[in-house]
């Protein structure tokens, strides 16, 4: 008889996509106020009344491992604010034990967690950083941390070599665009990928009509124009986006988050900080998985809302737009 595939995912959607990744958001607070993210008004407030506690994380986390999910990202807001970040990093990757756990950060509090999450397993880790300039920073995020974050950079690079750090850089049109080389002289030396990403509509600023949209393809001609040398990476899903110059240690990937070239490829559910399960980024659905965890719902029945979700998932972005627009991505995680 044949043995069954273990590898094979155990949700499978209507598209017969395999879902095996989850984007836990841990919490909405944040640190920074990014322009294209949140207003200053944002809650400042050190507990947000409907965030997930840490018993409720654990559950969830036992409903995702019995459904077959392999890798979880814990994203936010800034997830570096839960004092308990450690604890749930332990329990998904030591206890669950999870293949991948990641973590995506705006690296302000990083540099002080870096040798604490690499004890505890941390697979990988994703740092949001749009510029080198300490003014243009400020604009950005509306706070002055920036030397908080390059800290972080370099403790990473000089430390945690077995890590896979990535490096997120929201393009924006007139503000950003011409920092492309620095980013990209960051590997250079360091084995690290560093993503250029569309700008995404969640934001209740719309600065995205603004003009400051700068397209995958206006990254692309920017990035062969300084680089001609340039290489495509072959293999991998993303093999149209992926690149490396030769000799240079690390990699460089355009995100066409807006674009969306990548729907038929989606792996993935969101969990959002107050525990509804998004199937898609731009459907303004959800299944409210807190709710039934306490409503006193068994572990099965769990697994059943997240069967639920998956089942919902659109074929792509585009017949998800329903309107629904949201309107920041805090709460979902990016
Ligand atoms: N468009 C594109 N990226 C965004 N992020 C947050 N809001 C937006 C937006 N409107 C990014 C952050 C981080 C990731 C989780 O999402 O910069 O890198
Ligand atoms: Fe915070 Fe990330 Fe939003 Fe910036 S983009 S305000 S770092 S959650």
């Amino acid at each position: 008889m044949d043995r069954p595939d273990l590898r094979k995912p155990l949700l499978v959607d209507r598209f017969g996509r395999g879902i095996d990744y989850v984007r836990l958001s841990v919490t909405s607070r944040c640190n920074l106020r990014c322009v294209y993210c949140m207003r200053e008004e944002h809650s400042n407030e050190s507990v947000s009344f409907d965030e997930l506690q840490y018993d409720d994380i654990c559950r969830i986390l036992d409903v995702l491992k019995v459904s077959g999910i392999r890798k979880i990202r814990l994203t936010g807001g800034e997830p570096l604010l839960r004092g308990d970040i450690l604890n749930i990093v332990r329990y998904a990757k030591t206890e669950k034990r999870f293949e991948r756990v990641v973590l995506t950060t705006n690296g302000v509090l990083l540099e002080r967690h870096i040798q604490r999450l690499l004890e505890e397993g941390i697979d990988g880790i994703n740092i949001s950083l749009d510029t080198f300039d300490v003014e243009r920073y400020r604009e950005i995020t509306r706070r002055s941390s920036l030397k908080e974050v390059l800290r972080s950079l370099q403790c990473l690079f000089d430390d945690a070599v077995q890590l896979d750090l990535k490096i997120n850089v929201v393009m924006l049109k007139g503000i950003n665009g011409f920092e492309l080389p620095d980013f990209v002289e960051l590997t250079r030396n360091w084995p690290v990928t560093v993503r250029f990403m569309e700008l995404m509509p969640f934001d209740d600023h719309q600065i995205w009509r603004t003009g400051r949209f700068m397209g995958a393809g206006m990254v692309y001609d920017m990035l062969r124009e300084h680089y001609p040398e340039l290489e495509s990476l072959r293999g991998k899903a993303t093999e149209h986006f992926s690149f490396s110059l030769p000799e240079y240690a690390g990699t460089i990937a355009i995100i066409p988050a807006f674009t969306r070239n990548f729907c038929s490829q989606c792996n993935r559910l969101r969990i959002t900080s107050s525990g509804k399960i998004i199937s898609c980024l731009y459907s303004g659905q959800h299944v409210d998985l807190l709710d039934a965890l306490h409503n006193g719902s068994c572990n099965g029945e769990l697994v059943d809302l997240l069967g639920r979700a998956v089942a919902a998932k659109p074929r792509d972005g585009r017949n998800a737009s329903d309107g629904n627009h949201r309107t920041s991505m805090a709460e979902i995680g990016g």
